[in-house]
């Protein structure tokens, strides 16, 4: 006979295999920012119950006692054949994906209060992670992506932190994006230091390899630069976000 399958591992099985999109939250700290800012966890695990509370009760006490109804404690073995990678707290969750007409709803709602960051046709999803985790810390109004990469992918969701849950983060075309004037970074565009960026801008990074695709400075209102020394070439893409969220909120901006 074989050993009966926990509960908590059906229940993800069936999750994970069933209709509605989820979202696996990796470790203690992807849960914890997903928790807070109101996903819908319907099955937490961890291989070490005792060590996941001890973490809550250090790092989390607001959502402490949420995480101890949420959290199953199974065998080491068992969580991980949950995950593609042990995460070193040991604990996992599935959240269900916000729907994009949601989504959608929150970015085109006007009149806004925060931008919303446009990456243009990403490629690499450590920075699409970095830049969600950018726009949850200054309270951007969402993330949207053109082209081909997946905002949602697992490892765009590892790095951000769990913190998806905390902007709206969407794929779309660049003739869907949200109304308000679009602001394009580009080296070659006017000096940040002279501009305040309005709270209902749209502003949109190029891509690594090839920065702003011509459909999308077709587009563009303004084409803006951050300080940079003549040799050179470029920053990183999220560093670029960073840099103009950061001018935003010292300008006046939101937080
Ligand atoms: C790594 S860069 C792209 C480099 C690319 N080889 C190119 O031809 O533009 C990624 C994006 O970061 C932003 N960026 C990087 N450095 C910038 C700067 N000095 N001023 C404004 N935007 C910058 C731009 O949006 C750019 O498209």
């Amino acid at each position: 006979m074989t050993d009966p399958v926990p509960d908590p591992v059906r229940a993800w099985r069936r999750l994970a295999d069933g209709p509605a999109p989820t979202v696996l939250l990796d470790g203690f700290h992807a849960l914890k920012h997903a928790v807070r800012f109101g996903a819908e966890v319907p099955v937490a695990v961890t291989a070490d119950r005792g060590a996941a509370l001890a973490l809550a009760e250090e790092l989390a006490p607001d959502v402490r006692d949420t995480l101890d109804a949420l959290l199953t404690e199974v065998s080491g073995d068992t969580y991980a054949a949950l995950v593609p990678r042990p995460h070193p707290t040991a604990v996992a969750a599935l959240a269900l994906r916000p729907s994009r007409e949601a989504n959608l709803r929150a970015l085109e709602h006007t009149p806004r209060g925060a931008p919303v960051v446009v990456l243009d046709q990403p490629r690499n999803l450590g920075n699409a992670g970095a830049v969600i985790r950018l726009a949850a810390g200054f309270g951007a109004t969402g993330v949207v992506t053109t082209g081909t990469l997946d905002p949602w992918h697992p490892t765009v969701v590892r790095g951000g932190a769990g913190l998806h849950f905390a902007t709206a983060v969407e794929r779309l075309a660049v003739d869907e994006l949200p109304p308000g004037p679009l602001f394009a970074l580009d080296p070659e565009g006017e000096d940040i230091r002279g501009l305040k960026l309005p709270d209902d801008a749209v502003l949109a990074f190029g891509s690594e390899r090839s920065g702003l695709s011509a459909e999308l400075r077709e587009r563009t209102d303004h084409l803006v630069a951050l300080p940079m020394r003549p040799q050179v070439s470029s920053y990183n893409l999220a560093t670029s976000v960073a840099m103009t969220l950061y001018h935003w909120s010292a300008t006046g901006g939101a937080l």
